[in-house]
């Protein structure tokens, strides 16, 4: 199994290699430099994060492959190489796309995220999961971003490869992208042992807003006293990337700045529709945020957001303990 792995993961190394091989040289190049150029990254950046191309056709990584042992076998183990049962054959997964390896913290590709160079469906295809890739685990970007510096202090939590490069390429080297999927509580152990600080910044539309609030509930049980999560939220229709293209590094930096604390965006999420100018809209209210702050870690944070429910409903933490079970409040 041991030897299996390694092979494993000498066959994606090779892939990339292959990519970016192919970058500079398979004929059709020129689409997909012409691609890098217009989303305006530069070969140095597309270099840094190992930016390759899968050009057209169903077996150029196979073929590629050729004097290796086993190698369809490997490849679909890999993840690059779909079996056809019914013709009995095997072709390349990625064809045709702008290819981002996803590293670990070690550097070692663990698999792709391909995207199309036009406006085809599905937009993105990325590598499926193997024993050794799982996308609840792994950030695209961790790597490089450690790599461009050793004493990051925080990390912005992005949506999509895109918005990791294009953010770079601005002078941010310190963002990384869950891999379309949630940001798990796993994602987010892994990144406060590195850092004391994250800033969530999701794409300003209605996904990104509800994958926020996704996030603020997996953060909530998670974080300590000395560990900071912001949320910030973009205009309308922008994404880091469009944002950072348009506005710069400094204007984007400014607005991460001003992140809304979390403390700060769960009273604002949960008193959006609550009334709290009655007792009754300030009970139901105290009904919901309750349970979310008890499953908080004990420290200073849970205390003082304990503090302003007293606050709100205007008891003392005896009152509001002896009336309901504070482990056992029912959500509503
Ligand atoms: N994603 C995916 N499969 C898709 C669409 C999206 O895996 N069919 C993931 C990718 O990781 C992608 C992220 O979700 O980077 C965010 O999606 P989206 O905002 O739609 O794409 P962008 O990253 O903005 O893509 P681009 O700027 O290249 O159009
Ligand atoms: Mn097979
Ligand atoms: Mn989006
Ligand atoms: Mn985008
Ligand atoms: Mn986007």
């Amino acid at each position: 199994r041991e030897q299996r792995i390694k092979r494993q993961f000498e066959a994606l190394e090779q892939a990339n290699a292959f990519f970016q091989q192919q970058l500079r040289h398979a004929p059709q190049r020129d689409r997909a430099v012409n691609y890098l150029k217009q989303r305006g990254l530069s070969g140095q950046i597309a270099a840094a994060f190992g930016i390759g191309y899968a050009p057209p056709g169903w077996d150029n990584l196979l073929t590629h492959f050729n004097d290796v042992e086993n190698a369809t076998e490997l490849l679909e183990q890999a993840g690059m190489v779909i079996h056809n049962e019914e013709k009995q054959s095997h072709y390349d997964r990625f064809r045709d796309r702008i290819m981002f390896p996803i590293r670990d913290v070690r550097g070692r590709v663990l698999g792709f995220g391909g995207r199309v160079l036009g406006d085809d469906k599905p937009k993105y295809l990325n590598s499926p999961e193997t024993p050794t890739f799982h996308k609840g685990r792994e950030l695209y970007g961790l790597y490089e971003a450690r790599k461009h510096s050793n004493h990051l202090d925080r990390l912005l939590i992005v949506e999509g490869y895109m918005d990791v490069v294009s953010l770079a390429q601005h002078g941010i080297h310190w963002s990384v992208a869950t891999l379309g999927t949630a940001t798990t509580a796993q994602h987010l152990e892994r990144l406060f042992k590195l850092v004391p600080e994250v800033i969530f910044c999701f794409d300003g539309d209605q996904a990104g807003r509800t994958a926020a609030l996704r996030a603020l509930h997996t953060t909530l049980p998670v974080i300590k006293d000395g560990q900071e999560a912001r949320f910030l939220f973009l205009p309308d229709g922008e994404d880091p990337d469009t944002l950072v293209r348009q506005e710069g590094e400094t204007a984007f930096s400014e607005r991460v700045s001003q992140a809304l604390p979390l403390s700060e965006f769960f009273f604002k999420s949960l008193t959006e529709d609550a009334d709290l100018s009655s007792m009754d809209g300030r009970a139901r209210f105290s009904n919901t945020a309750l349970p979310l702050i008890q499953a908080m870690q004990p420290g200073l944070l849970k205390q003082m957001m304990m503090d302003r429910i007293c606050e709100i409903t205007g008891l003392s933490m005896e009152q509001l303990g002896s009336v309901i079970d504070l482990h056992q409040v029912t959500h509503t």
